[in-house]
């Protein structure tokens, strides 16, 4: 799967990112099983903890609008390196979207692509729940 136009959408999110404290620009984009795209990107509080992630914000974002089936997400940011999704944003994805498609992007656009289960294994769930 080519994920060009769903890394492009992250990168123009990132634009949208609010770090005013970490200075830390994050942007995501997330590709639901019908080729929908909803994006989100870091929003930062003076009240440090209530900080909203790239991600999460993406995720929410298509839930509150009746998504339920996603294909994957992209995550861009402005460092050479590689960089995963925080603890939080696996755990969110792994219960709302499944086993999923994490597109990384790093400056230079390259992508790793790797699934929500390599990111977060033995994951906790709603089964565990019950
Ligand atoms: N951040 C994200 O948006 N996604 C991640 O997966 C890692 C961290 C944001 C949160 C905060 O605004 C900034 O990056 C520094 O932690």
């Amino acid at each position: 799967m080519d994920y060009k136009l769903l890394v492009s959408k992250a990168i123009e999110a990132k634009s949208n990112a609010l770090p005013t404290y970490s200075n830390f620009f994050v942007g995501a984009a997330l590709l639901t099983k019908d080729n929908k795209i909803y994006t989100g990107c870091n929003v930062e509080s003076s009240s440090y903890s209530l900080t909203m992630c790239a991600e999460r914000i993406a995720i929410f974002k298509a839930i509150s609008e009746g998504e339920r089936k996603f294909k994957a997400i992209a995550v861009t940011h402005d460092k050479d390196d590689f960089i995963s999704p925080c603890g939080a944003c696996r755990q969110v994805i792994s219960d709302l979207c499944g086993d999923i498609d994490v597109v990384l992007v790093n400056s230079k656009n390259e992508i790793k692509v790797m699934k929500t289960s390599e990111l977060l294994p033995f994951a906790f769930s709603d089964k565990d729940l019950k």
